[in-house]
């Protein structure tokens, strides 16, 4: 009598054990794609894996270009409790494997065969010491401008191709009382605008020795003033309202014609679709400003974190392999954006948006004019991109000339 209830507390333990050891394998990922087309593009993965039977655990974290997602991850990674993978870009995959917290991946990328599907600037950096740590996602453009055309219509205004017709515009949007410029006033987006107009102004050739190799005489050179001189420009464009606004939300001002154009990757595309809107009737993708000749890429990539069990390293091994995949590439870049990193996926569903990437990205490659994005990550270590942001952010803040600009840009490109 007395050990009926014993028996059946251990029933229910053995029960509980069952369930446990039966219970799916999981992947956490950590990310920031959290607007309308972000989070549509991550569903798709979450919908991948769990077919595969592999449960998917969302880490969130909110702000674009992942302004707040790396404290989180740092936090994490300090308390012994990394998630499988994390969205981790360019350099900052070295700074990752330097600490020891990633896994090898080499056996997923085996058995997908990448070294023949990716190109080898891509493949270096998904590697730490000769061995994949990260999976790459997608290519997006950085040097973008999105336009409302009925906005152009109503004050009048034509596309711009150079800083002379978009300010021409400019001026015309604003007579026309809406807003000319949509933007968000967080340091990471006035280092996209301020990113794609040294390049506008400076071209591929300077852009690289300024932005990329961090050349002192070009940082203050005149081409860098008169690029700060053209986002004092710019500035003057922008409603009071900016400050501390997300980018979706600027995106969602020329969706709704409130707006005439925005510079911004091509994430911004994904809102614009999933407001079921068309490119080239309702909005235009336009290269920024004087930019039509150069690509700025930004790939995006999950890198995977050392995991305990046997389990979840098939698991983790399964997501970078889902990733992969000719169906994710296709459909995630659908929804992002993007453009697949891989070779081997058609392009029959892409959009006239996309195609003009895809394009542009590989005759830039063969024109020596592709670039990668400082400001999202992928040009230089992070410690150096964030004292540069803060001074782009700086200017864009106070009354700060450009001759001072160019000076703070120079130092802070010297941090150590
Ligand atoms: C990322 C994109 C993301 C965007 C806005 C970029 O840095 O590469 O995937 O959509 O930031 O958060």
């Amino acid at each position: 009598m007395t050990l009926k209830p014993l028996v059946q507390a251990a029933l229910l333990l053995s029960a509980v054990a069952a369930s446990a050891a039966m219970a799916a394998p999981q992947v956490e990922v950590l990310h920031y794609w959290t607007s309308g087309g972000e989070a549509k593009s991550i569903a798709e993965l979450k919908k991948m894996m769990e077919a595969k039977g592999v449960a998917w655990k969302d880490f969130a974290v909110a702000g674009g270009a992942g302004e707040n997602a790396t404290t989180a991850l740092k936090a994490r990674v300090i308390a012994g409790s990394a998630p499988t993978a994390a969205q981790i870009k360019g350099p900052s995959i070295q700074e990752w494997g330097q600490e020891g917290v990633l896994a090898n991946i080499d056996a997923a990328a085996t058995e997908g065969k990448w070294e023949s599907l990716l190109p080898s600037v891509v493949t270096k950096v998904m590697k730490y010491q000769g061995h994949y740590v990260a999976v790459p996602v997608n290519v997006h453009r950085v040097n973008w401008l999105w336009v409302n055309p009925a906005v152009l219509a109503k004050a009048g205004a034509k596309a711009p191709t150079n800083f002379d017709e978009f300010f021409a515009a400019a001026d015309k949007i604003k007579a026309a009382g809406m807003v000319a410029v949509a933007h968000g006033g967080q340091p990471w987006q006035d280092a996209t605008v301020f990113e794609s107009v040294v390049l506008g102004v400076g071209g591929a050739a300077f852009y690289d020795k300024a932005l990329v190799k961090l050349d002192q005489a070009a940082l203050t050179s005149p081409t860098m003033v008169k690029s700060f001189e053209t986002l004092g420009k710019i500035k003057t464009y922008i409603d009071k309202d900016a400050a501390g606004r997300d980018w979706n939300l600027a995106t969602a001002m020329v969706i709704n014609g409130k707006a005439g154009m925005q510079f911004m990757g091509d994430w911004a595309k994904g809102e614009f679709t999933a407001a079921g809107k068309v490119p080239g009737k309702d909005f235009l993708c336009l290269p920024a400003p004087g930019t039509e000749k150069s690509y700025t890429f930004n790939i995006d990539s999950l890198a995977m974190f050392k995991v305990k069990s046997a389990e979840e390293q098939k698991a983790q091994l399964t997501l970078a392999n889902a990733v992969m995949s000719p169906e994710f590439q296709e459909v995630f870049n659908l929804n992002k954006g993007s453009i697949p990193v891989r070779s081997g996926v058609s392009r029959a569903k892409f959009d006239s948006c996309a195609i003009r990437s895809m394009d542009d990205m590989a005759a830039s490659s063969k024109a020596g004019t592709l670039e990668p994005s400082m400001a999202h990550g992928m040009a230089i270590d992070s410690a150096k991109a964030g004292a540069i942001q803060d001074v782009i952010a700086k200017f864009m803040n106070s009354s700060m000339t450009p001759q001072a600009a160019v000076q703070a840009l120079a130092k802070a490109a010297k941090t150590k």
